[in-house]
């Protein structure tokens, strides 16, 4: 089953002063099970384009194929709600996702709003709280007295209590301390692995697209102009360049070791396998 976007365009406030067209055209298909990391530049679109997988925005024109449903232009979306379900949409910004009393029933909200009972609901989002890293002690406490960090956090546990098919993440680690953000990542590919979850997540972080993405897809001035393996892209030294991408530091050190004339093998891509290929080198 397809998760694509063809031809899709998309315009802010059309026929107005501030009419704006964020995606001109977009095409991709993105392959289910995998990781998917969504790249690019400020203002390139990738928030604009996720939006419409779960229906928040509509097309434009074009259109988008949610596994057995298509989103098509200037027709209306039927059943919302079960695409809600299936497509868990994190926000760029999480406190525009939080509004309930406290931390545990803001978390129970979206369980309960697609018919879990009340204490399933809760068993959930008691679970989804734990795995994400809030601790108990917050559970009655006001979303509002959460910091930016802490509040990303309880709106991604908000989407994983709903146990969505589709996990989309806008920017999800953005503002957490290194720890929690390698934790975060960690999760997604937990939830990812043993549970078979499509996750597709927008990320400045090449590290982070290297490390845990197995796919990436590159958007620029409201296209997707690459799509492909994560390994492949970062050996595509002229593509990062002509993309204004900067590696990951693993490949930044290999490309200066070569100019040093130790080639180091492709498959190498963490530090300690590059310090035993530098040191099996070294000794030749
Ligand atoms: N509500 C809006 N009304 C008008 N224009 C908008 C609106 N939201 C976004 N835009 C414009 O659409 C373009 C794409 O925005 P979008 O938020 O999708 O970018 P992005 O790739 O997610 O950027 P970032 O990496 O900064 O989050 C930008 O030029 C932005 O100014
Ligand atoms: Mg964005």
């Amino acid at each position: 089953m397809p998760l694509s976007f063809k031809e899709v365009t998309y315009t802010y406030s059309p026929d107005t002063p501030y009419e704006y067209q964020a995606l001109r055209g977009v095409n991709v298909n993105f392959t289910l099970g995998k990781i998917t990391a969504i790249i690019g530049n400020t203002g390139s679109g990738k928030s604009t384009m996720i939006q419409h997988l779960n229906g928040l925005l509509l097309p434009t024109s074009g259109e988008i194929e949610v596994l057995d449903r298509t989103i098509r232009a200037n027709e209306k979306l039927k059943d919302g709600k079960s695409l809600k379900k299936t497509v868990g949409l994190v926000f760029q910004f999480p406190e525009y996702q939080l509004f309930e009393e406290t931390v545990l029933k803001d978390v129970m909200f979206g369980p309960q709003n697609f018919k879990v009972s009340e204490e399933e609901a809760k068993l959930r989002a008691v679970e989804a709280l734990k795995l994400v890293g809030i601790p108990e002690t917050y559970l009655e406490k006001s979303p509002l007295e959460l910091s930016g960090g802490e509040k990303r956090k309880v709106a991604i546990a908000g989407i994983l209590a709903m146990e969505p098919e589709i996990l989309v993440l806008d920017e999800p680690v953005a503002g957490l301390d290194p720890q929690s953000a390698e934790r975060m990542m960690e999760l997604f590919r937990l939830i990812n692995q043993k549970y078979h979850k499509t996750v597709l997540l927008v990320t400045h972080n090449m590290e982070q697209v290297l490390s845990y993405c197995d796919e990436v897809a590159v958007v620029k001035d409201g296209v997707v102009i690459h799509h492909g393996d994560v390994k492949e892209f970062f050996r595509e030294d002229e593509i990062l360049d002509e993309l204004g991408i900067e590696a990951p530091m693993i490949i930044k050190a290999k490309r200066l070791l070569k100019q040093q004339n130790i080639v180091i093998p492709d498959d190498v891509l963490d530090i300690p396998s590059l310090a035993k290929a530098i040191a099996k080198a070294v000794k030749k």
